[in-house]
Parts: structure tokens; C-alpha cells; sequence
């Protein structure tokens, strides 16, 4: 067995009626665990190696919480105690490599360790995840399996009160598993499991954060962040612009933006953006528009596709107002339209 395995998380879970599992709940997830703390897995429960998810007994629990506190791991050990007390399942997820999730509770772990900032979005295998997932409703009386919400409402309305629905997916929001520290959210609804907030990150009720997807320090979140999707430190995203996703339609290039860009309000890209580049509110820059190239002097020097500017830095997008052209320039205002945006984050 390797010294070092790629992750672990200890939790709760819940099951619908057949016994299948909707969602886990992990309070404590590590990454690149290390040896000595795999031993302590092996010897109390019944791990034995590879990928494996267990629900962990109360006798399982009593040899975690003795082997820990030899340990001297009291903070896991207070964690063991607390976890001895729930009445829905206690799950334990080992992830010894970081392969495709095969199963709902890999996916969960996977999906935490993203909005826990324990790794970033990309950095684990998600492929085939979507198959796992159950479809649940998000409710006042925590998840329920949609095909048993009915029988549960009528249930909770013969007892005199209402089960609230708060969303049907396949995903739960983010803030209910996690708040990473230093972000602001007007909407918790609309940042979903998977998301990875930077610190310093504000998303505003208009803004979206899909899953494996994010901010990777301080920004300003007014529009969409695809899935997959990666913003740079100090970039921001204005009032229902759209990063554009590869799940419906799209290409199939994960999109990313780098720093200090300002993609503006009501505007849109289907290319990268490289470090410092601004395109203008409400113009959409998709990958196969012709674009006019100018250079430093405002001359024009080239029409190209918009694909080969993907990625590079220091550009403005801009529709041209009189012709009706989409034109690149050299952006020499992006810094300090980003410096008055982040004062007021
Ligand atoms: C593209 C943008 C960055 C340009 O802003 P700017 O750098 O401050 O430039 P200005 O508006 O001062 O314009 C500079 C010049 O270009 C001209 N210009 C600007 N946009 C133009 C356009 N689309 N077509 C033709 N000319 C244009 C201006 O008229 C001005 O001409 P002048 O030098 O002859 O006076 C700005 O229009 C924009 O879209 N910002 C996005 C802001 C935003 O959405 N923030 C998020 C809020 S939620």
C-alpha cells in the first residue's frame, strides 16, 4: 500500500428508503494523507485498501476515538465523539487515488474538497459523475429522494405543516455543506457544491458559481461562472455577463479568465481571457467572430478569429459603435477599472 493517499473524508450521509445514498455530509476531509493516519484507518474499521466507502458502527467508532487519542489527535477524537451521537449513518470515504468516482459518496467527497479549497477546481476526476448523482429535493426537512417527495409532503401536511422546497437537483448549494472563509454571498441558491470561492470573493444575488468551477482569490461575481470555469485573483465578472460552459451547445474548451480582467455588464466570451483584459458591457465575444486587431497607435493591423487571441493579455474588447466591427485593442484602463471596482467589494 502507497505511504501517502490522495484523500479521506468522515461524515454523515442520508439514504432514501431503498437504502440508496443522496448525499454526504463530510466534517472532516484531508488530502495527501499520510501514513500514519491510514494506519489508524486500517487498524479500527473495516478498511482494507483502494477506493471504499463504509458506514462506520458504533464499534468501528470506539476504535477510531481509542486509536486517534493514542494518537494524541484530540481535535479528531472530540470530532469522533460527536460523530457517535448522530442517528443517520456515520460514512467513511478513503480515496486512496484520485480515479474516476464510483460511486455518490466519492462524488460528494470530491465535490467538498473543491469547496473546502482543499484542491482546486480540475484537480480531481469528476468523469461519470453526473450518473451517480441522484436528483433530490433540497427541502425544510433536508433531502429527499423526488420520487418519495410526494408520499413526505402528504405526510407532513396530515401532521398540519408544509415541507419547503428550496430547489430539485442533482446538486445541493454550496453553503450547506460549507462557507469558506472571507466570501460574501447574496444567494446562497445559486453557488453550488463544487464551487471554489477564493477568499476575498463577493458574489452578488445576479452571480452563479457552477461545480469544479470558481474564483482563485479576490473578486467581484456579478454574472456566470460556467462549469469548469476558473477565474484569476483580482478579476471580476459584471452584472449578468456569462462565462460560456461546454455542457449545452458550447465548444468543448473549458474556458478560464486570469487576473485583473473585467468582463462588463451584460457581455459575454467563449474564449479565455489572459491576464488584463476588459470587454466591453453587452458585447459577447464568441470564438469564430472576426475581429479587428489594432495596435498600440490605433492603427488597424489584422482581422483575425477571436480563437487566436484566446488567452493572450493586455486586450479590450470592444463592438465598435459606428461600424458595428468587433475590435481589439491594447487595454490600458483595466487595472484602474479594476482598483475602483474592488474598493467597494
Ligand atoms: C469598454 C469600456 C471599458 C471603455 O471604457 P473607457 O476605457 O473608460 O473608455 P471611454 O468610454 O472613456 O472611451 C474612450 C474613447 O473610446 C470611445 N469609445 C468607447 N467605446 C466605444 C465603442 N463601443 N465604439 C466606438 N467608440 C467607443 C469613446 O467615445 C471615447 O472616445 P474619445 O476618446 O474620442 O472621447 C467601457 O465602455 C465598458 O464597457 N466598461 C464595462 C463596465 C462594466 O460593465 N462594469 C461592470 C458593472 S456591473
Amino acid at each position: 500500500m502507497k505511504d501517502q493517499i490522495f484523500a479521506f473524508g468522515l461524515g454523515i450521509g442520508t439514504q432514501n428508503k431503498g437504502g440508496d445514498w443522496l448525499e454526504v455530509f463530510y466534517s472532516a476531509l484531508r488530502t495527501n494523507v499520510e501514513r500514519s493516519t491510514l494506519d489508524v484507518l486500517l487498524e479500527s474499521t473495516n478498511y482494507e485498501g483502494d477506493n471504499n466507502t463504509l458506514v462506520l458502527g458504533e464499534s468501528d467508532l470506539n476504535r477510531l476515538h481509542m486509536n486517534l487519542l493514542k494518537e494524541g489527535n484530540i481535535e479528531q477524537t472530540k470530532l469522533i465523539s460527536r460523530l457517535k451521537a448522530s442517528i443517520q449513518p456515520v460514512v467513511l470515504c478513503v480515496l486512496a487515488n484520485n480515479e474516476a468516482p464510483s460511486n455518490l459518496a466519492e462524488v460528494y467527497l470530491k465535490l467538498q474538497l473543491i469547496s473546502h479549497r482543499l484542491i482546486k477546481p480540475h484537480d480531481t476526476v469528476l468523469d461519470g459523475m453526473f450518473d451517480l448523482l441522484i436528483n433530490t429535493a433540497w427541502t425544510s426537512e433536508g433531502p429527499i429522494d423526488i420520487r418519495e417527495l410526494a408520499d413526505r409532503q402528504l405526510s407532513a401536511r396530515i401532521q398540519g405543516h408544509t415541507i419547503e422546497v428550496f430547489s430539485v437537483d442533482k446538486f445541493p448549494k454550496m453553503a450547506n455543506f460549507v462557507v469558506p472563509r472571507g466570501v460574501r454571498i447574496g444567494n446562497a441558491a445559486r453557488i453550488r457544491l463544487g464551487s471554489y470561492l477564493g477568499e476575498g470573493t463577493t458574489v452578488m444575488h445576479e452571480g452563479f458559481c457552477n461545480f469544479n468551477a470558481g474564483t482563485l482569490g479576490s473578486s467581484m461575481i456579478e454574472g456566470r461562472i460556467s462549469a469548469g470555469v476558473v477565474i484569476g485573483e483580482g478579476s471580476d465578472l459584471g452584472a449578468g455577463c456569462s462565462t460560456m460552459g461546454t455542457l449545452s451547445g458550447g465548444g468543448n474548451i473549458v474556458i478560464s479568465v486570469g487576473e485583473k480582467c473585467l468582463v462588463g455588464a451584460n457581455a459575454g466570451i467563449g474564449i479565455s481571457l489572459g491576464d488584463r483584459c476588459t470587454v466591453e458591457a453587452g458585447l459577447y465575444v464568441t470564438a469564430g467572430q472576426k475581429i479587428l486587431v489594432h495596435d498600440n497607435n490605433g492603427n488597424q493591423i489584422a482581422t483575425v478569429k477571436a480563437r487566436e487571441l484566446s488567452g493572450k493579455s493586455d486586450l479590450l474588447f470592444i463592438r465598435n459603435s459606428e461600424t458595428g466591427t468587433v475590435e481589439c485593442h491594447t487595454n490600458k484602463t483595466a487595472i484602474v477599472l479594476n482598483e475602483e471596482l474592488h474598493t467597494h467589494n
